[in-house]
């Protein structure tokens, strides 16, 4: 039985992952480099259990008991006793293995491990770990409180147990797993960052602005966000770095990162985490910044 999650990673998706598992009742412990970033984070959940509160989707209680049982330090000792940790840091190769050997000494041998990672080889990082049989792709969608789905991806290694557990654990959630094999991106990013690279490419090429090709879709394919909109909702950096495991894994020019998207990552324009990407945050509606 599952009963404490760790979590590593105090961004988007680990606010929400943390944010899901304590109202579904787990002890959550949760991680990142600094205080000053766990603050951060503790107060993006408790701002939005509020707006859950106000929509009348759970009680004050609730929220109260939830934030209660969410428990965020700095460092790795605090995941001794967790019965499953999930990794959901930087989308970066180098960074997720330094955190799973830093991390691996402090489990117990039960213990299962999972990244939630949106496209690297749940394989290749399952071999860095001392368990490559309890090591999974758990790939929650943003935001995790609204979205209903979570791929899960088995590594060559991941053993019949530790599929089932975090399909309980989905459940538990009230959500919905699919599973994917463990190729790059795996299912929706395989399909979604493509899209999402060739309306960067029609905005480089001129085809379209910011706006048109966000209203084209969203009128003319019914997506309920733009593809800009939503990878500033993503995060350009997040965006990036899948389409380069894209280009890379499957070794396919058609995958090629757009240029304009790599030079707003080098500006640091990431998208609404830090104020500015294919849009600009700081007024009251987002303004397009080109
Ligand atoms: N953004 C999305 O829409 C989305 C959706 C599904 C999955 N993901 C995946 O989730 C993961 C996190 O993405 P995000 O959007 O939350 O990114 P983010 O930039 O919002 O957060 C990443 C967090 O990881 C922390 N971190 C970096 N190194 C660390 C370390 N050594 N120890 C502890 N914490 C560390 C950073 O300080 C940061 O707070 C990535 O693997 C990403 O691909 C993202």
């Amino acid at each position: 039985m599952i009963s404490k999650i760790g979590v590593i990673g105090a961004g988007q998706m680990g606010t929400g992952i943390s944010h899901v598992c304590a109202l579904a009742g787990f002890e959550v412990r949760l991680t990142d480099v600094s205080q000053d970033v766990l603050d951060k984070g503790m107060g993006v959940i408790g701002h939005n259990m509020t707006r859950q509160v106000r929509r009348g989707l759970i009680s004050d209680e609730d929220k109260a008991a939830g934030l209660g049982r969410i428990h965020p330090a700095v460092g790795m000792e605090q995941f001794g006793d967790c019965d499953l940790v999930v990794e959901a840091a930087t989308e970066d190769e180098k960074v997720k293995r330094q955190i799973l050997s830093d991390l691996c000494p402090h489990l117990s041998p039960e213990c299962v491990l999972a990244s939630n990672t949106s496209s690297i080889s749940i394989t290749r990082l399952g071999a860095s770990t001392d368990r490559p049989g309890k090591f999974i792709g758990m790939h929650f969608m943003n935001p995790v409180p609204l979205m209903k789905l979570v791929e899960l991806i088995r590594g060559i290694a991941t053993n019949e147990d530790t599929y089932q557990l975090t399909r309980v654990v989905v459940e538990k959630l009230e959500k919905t797993s699919v599973p994917s094999e463990d190729f790059p991106a795996f299912i929706v990013n395989r399909i979604l960052m493509p899209m999402i690279n060739e309306a960067v490419y029609t905005l480089y090429e001129g085809v379209g602005s910011v706006e048109a090709i966000d209203n084209a879709m969203r009128l003319g394919a019914n997506h309920p966000m733009g593809p800009l909109e939503l990878a500033d909702f993503v995060g350009l950096d997040t965006v990036l770095a899948i389409m380069q495991v894209l280009y890379e894994g499957l070794a396919d020019s058609k995958y090629r990162p757009c240029p304009l998207l790599v030079k707003y990552v080098e500006a640091g324009w990431l998208g609404r985490k830090t104020g500015r990407g294919f849009y600009d945050y700081a007024g009251e509606t987002p303004v397009p910044t080109r």
